[in-house]
């Protein structure tokens, strides 16, 4: 293999970035791993999937080429190799592409499961049920096999239709800024600055999983391992009234943008909203979220933060107490203590075989806080 002689100009820009990167906390690695100069070597695309046309910022692939596979111990342990102050990711020439989110084959899937297993999931969950299923997931038709959803099309129930089927990033996806049509342009900079740990939600690779806006606490390897003392830190909003936009900064204020009838009333539509009759209490008309769990009767029995059925905590106490924790203002209920973002082996993609309960094989994670309902 020859080398391509670079212009000087070039490699000091590329120096540039090099001192920036390191300087962030963000990844770096071998840029040649994950960028092509041209999209040709020898003649032949240098595109993980083999195509002539070059992408954007210079890629070798779109987002689900670089996420997708199994997860594995070696592959996320790339976050965790470090060269002086660097994290380096070594790139896809080294399989360790970072977290995946599509495999090809089943994946490991345990409710509340705390192993990290090979061929498990992530916090996310894992794209590769929708293609089975529908129900089993967000038909991201940007991941090759997922077909749009056959039932709701482009509709996300409780909210408008989007302008197209759902991607993974920019205008009709989930992250990035969704200003952006583009994926790839709407994440611009964001692999190159993402904080680890904190984030304050302000730009894309400083938000909770390059979510513009919300904020939180990021598990450094995605969930990879899991139980109470080791997780992501959800942002929740305490609310007591239902009629406020909602809060870009929390997980399920995030979910409303597109799913807004189930999580508030601000659309002055009156079958929105989760409140009755008596404002936003019992009796409620859809389940509550971005809502603080009393600690009192039935609910006193969640009494430390159970992965199985997560709850968010409200900025102020985000990191206050003990991972394990779940105190005042850190038991919100949110879209994600029900729910995966990606995908699950469950209707509605949904943490626990709801739907099989009692039957063997079912699960009920509702019995988590309504401990005293069988
Ligand atoms: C060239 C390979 C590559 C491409 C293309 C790529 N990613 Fe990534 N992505 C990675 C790697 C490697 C990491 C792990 C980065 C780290 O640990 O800092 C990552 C991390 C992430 C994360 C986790 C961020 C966090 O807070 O830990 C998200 C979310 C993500 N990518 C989304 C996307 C989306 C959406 C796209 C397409 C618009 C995309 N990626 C395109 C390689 C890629
Ligand atoms: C960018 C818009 C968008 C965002 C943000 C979004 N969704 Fe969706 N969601 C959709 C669309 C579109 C559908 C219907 C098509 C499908 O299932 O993919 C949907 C479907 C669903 C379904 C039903 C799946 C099925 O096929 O029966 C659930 C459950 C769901 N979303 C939960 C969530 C949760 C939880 C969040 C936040 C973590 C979220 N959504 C954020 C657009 C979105
Ligand atoms: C592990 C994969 C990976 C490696 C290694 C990598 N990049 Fe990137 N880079 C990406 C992804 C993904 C994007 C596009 C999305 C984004 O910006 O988050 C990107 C975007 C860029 C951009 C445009 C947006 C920005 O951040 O300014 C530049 C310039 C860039 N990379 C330069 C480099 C250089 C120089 C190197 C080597 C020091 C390098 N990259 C190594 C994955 C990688
Ligand atoms: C993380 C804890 C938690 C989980 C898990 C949970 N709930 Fe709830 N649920 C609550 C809380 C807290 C309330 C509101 C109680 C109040 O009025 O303060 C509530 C309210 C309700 C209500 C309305 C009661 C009323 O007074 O109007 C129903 C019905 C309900 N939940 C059913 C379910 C079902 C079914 C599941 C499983 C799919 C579930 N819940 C899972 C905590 C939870
Ligand atoms: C207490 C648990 C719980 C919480 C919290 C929760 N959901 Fe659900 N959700 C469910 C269950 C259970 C179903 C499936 C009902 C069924 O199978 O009949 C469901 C179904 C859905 C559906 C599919 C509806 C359809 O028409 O097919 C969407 C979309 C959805 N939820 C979005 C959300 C969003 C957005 C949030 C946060 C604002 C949220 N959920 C919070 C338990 C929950």
């Amino acid at each position: 293999m020859h080398r391509h002689i670079i212009p000087s100009a070039l490699v000091l820009l590329l120096t540039a970035l090099v001192c920036d990167v390191s300087a962030q906390h963000g990844h770096t690695g071998f840029c040649g791993d994950c960028h092509t100069m041209h999209n040709s070597q020898d003649g032949q695309p240098m595109r993980f999937d083999s195509a002539a046309q070059p992408l954007p910022q210079l890629l070798r692939g779109d987002c689900v080429s670089c996420h997708m596979g199994l997860n594995s111990s070696t592959n996320l342990a790339a976050t965790t190799s470090k060269i002086g102050r660097r994290s380096v990711v070594r790139g896809m020439q080294a399989s360790s592409p970072g977290p995946r989110v599509m495999s090809e084959s089943p994946p490991t899937y345990i409710w509340g499961d705390s192993a990290g297993r090979s061929g498990g999931t992530l916090a996310g969950g894992n794209f590769y049920w929708v293609a089975i299923n529908d129900a089993f997931g967000h038909n991201v038709t940007t991941i090759p096999g997922v077909p749009p959803d056959g039932r709701l099309g482009n509709t996300p129930p409780g909210g408008p239709p989007l302008s197209s089927s759902l991607r993974c990033a920019g205008t009709n996806g989930c992250h990035g800024n969704t200003m952006i049509e583009d994926q790839l342009l709407s994440l611009e900079k964001a692999h190159h600055s993402n904080v680890q740990g904190t984030v304050d939600g302000v730009t894309v690779g400083g938000s909770y999983r390059f979510l513009l806006g919300v904020k939180g606490v990021e598990d450094p390897d995605w969930e990879w391992t899991v139980s109470d003392q080791d997780h992501n830190h959800y942002a929740g909003e305490v609310r007591t009234v239902e009629t406020n936009l909602p809060s870009q900064a929390t997980m399920s204020g995030f979910c409303a943008r597109c799913h807004g009838d189930f999580h508030n009333a601000s659309s002055g539509k009156t079958s929105a909203g989760e409140g009755g009759p008596s404002g936003f209490a019992s009796p409620w008309i859809r389940h509550p979220n971005d809502y603080d769990m009393s600690a009192r009767e039935e609910y006193s029995a969640y009494a430390g933060y159970d992965v199985r059925a997560p709850v968010a905590r409200a900025s102020a106490v985000m990191t206050t107490g003990s991972d394990g924790a779940a105190g005042a203002n850190q038991r919100i209920i949110m879209c994600l203590t029900c729910h995966r973002a990606h995908g699950s082996p469950n209707n509605a993609m949904l943490r626990w075989n709801y739907r099989g309960w009692p039957g063997p094989g079912g699960q009920d994670g509702c019995q988590l806080c309504h401990t005293t309902k069988f």
